[in-house]
């Protein structure tokens, strides 16, 4: 697929021609990754961060939040949670956070990886080389970083003052790949200053990096944040370039992507499921996705992690996502993954 032709898809509107999208991007999804769903426990570790991300509700200088760090203890709890609920591995997500010391997360993951057959993710922001193949060591086996957009100009705008540039990113993914990590990346739709032009490049360096796990939400204003509040308007791209934050707009990109990386591993977003609490997860799994990634944080930690205002799952438990999840999957006539679900073809 042509760059040029995902451009036309992201701004197709008649209904006819995109039954043909979604159903080509389901038949791809179960051609190549099949019915199982597989679902990954998400256990946001911290709320800390040192980055400004202009989007993001947790970012340094967010006011009015609690921060939180867990400890180790109840980290390993989550995970043994998550087991015992049968998913197949972890993430580990966080803000940028130096006071996570590199030898406490390497201990988690060595934890985890010699007292379970879970797979374990990190999210931790961009990070050290040295850092990141300490984790390796340990027995980390993929990463999520999303680069957010491929626009250089962007990019800088939407991620202030650290350094900390496109080419960063994609380089860190680079490197990651070549130590031994299956890696992961995203962007969200509709941020302020999306073009379609941008959008349609996000998708074709999806494709141009194969990559093994592609995460894209919608994004969701926070009150907090620059995007959030009326500076947003001077973000925006010209009315008809800008690319909207709406579930069909980010139902297309979940389609196409899955078309440009067949073999990716693409969740359901928990954004999706918070723009479309009815129908988002299902519709994200029957036009692409075939993984989710269930909360397993607990209760009283997940509140503060409010990347944006509204978040689903926010006042449950892990149980009842577990249960609610299971529902879903069920009610599309999908099936619940089993094992630690990695990519295929890099296991062949
Ligand atoms: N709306 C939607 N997604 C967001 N993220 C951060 N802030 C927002 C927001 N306001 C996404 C980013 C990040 C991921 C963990 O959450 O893409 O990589
Ligand atoms: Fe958490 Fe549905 S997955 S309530």
């Amino acid at each position: 697929m042509q760059r040029s032709d995902i451009l036309s898809w992201l701004k197709e509107t008649d209904e006819t021609r995109l039954e043909t999208l979604w159903a080509q991007a389901d038949a791809t999804r179960k051609a190549h990754v099949g019915d199982e769903v597989h679902l990954r426990g998400l256990i946001e570790i911290g709320n800390y961060c040192v980055r400004q991300c202009a989007y993001c509700g947790i970012n340094a200088c967010s006011q009015g939040i609690t921060r939180y760090r867990m400890r180790p203890e109840e980290i390993l709890e989550c995970a043994r949670t998550a087991h015992r609920l049968g998913y197949g591995s972890v993430v580990m997500q966080s803000g940028e956070d130096p006071g996570f010391k590199p030898e406490t997360i390497a201990d988690l993951v060595r934890e985890i990886k010699t007292t379970t057959p879970l797979a374990v993710t990190l999210s931790l922001g961009e990070r050290e080389d040295e850092e990141l193949r300490l984790w390796k060591a340990a027995g980390a086996d993929r990463y999520l970083l999303r680069f957010e957009t491929s626009d250089p100009v962007l990019y800088d705008r939407i991620h202030p003052a650290l350094p900390g540039t496109l080419s960063d990113r994609m380089a860190q993914l680079e490197r990651m790949r070549d130590m031994g990590y299956e890696i992961g990346t995203g962007v969200m739709v509709g941020i302020p200053g999306q073009t379609w032009d941008i959008l349609a490049q996000d998708i074709d360096t999806f494709r141009h990096y194969d990559m093994d796990m592609l995460g894209i939400g919608p994004f969701l204003p926070s009150p907090r944040t620059p995007l959030g509040g009326e500076a947003a308007d001077t973000f925006r791209a010209a009315p008809g370039d800008q690319v909207p934050n709406d579930e069909l707009t980010t139902l297309k990109a979940v389609a196409l992507a899955r078309l440009v990386c067949p073999q990716a591993n693409i969740p359901s977003t928990t954004a999706l499921a918070t723009l479309d609490p009815q129908t988002g997860r299902e519709l994200g799994l029957n036009r692409g996705a075939n993984v989710v990634m269930p909360n397993v944080t607990p209760p009283e930690y997940r509140v503060l992690y409010e990347i944006y205002p509204g978040k689903a799952c926010v006042h449950e438990t892990a149980q009842v996502c577990h249960g609610c999840m299971e529902a879903r999957i069920r009610s599309i006539g999908r099936v619940m993954g089993k094992g630690p679900g990695g990519r295929r073809a890099a296991q062949a």
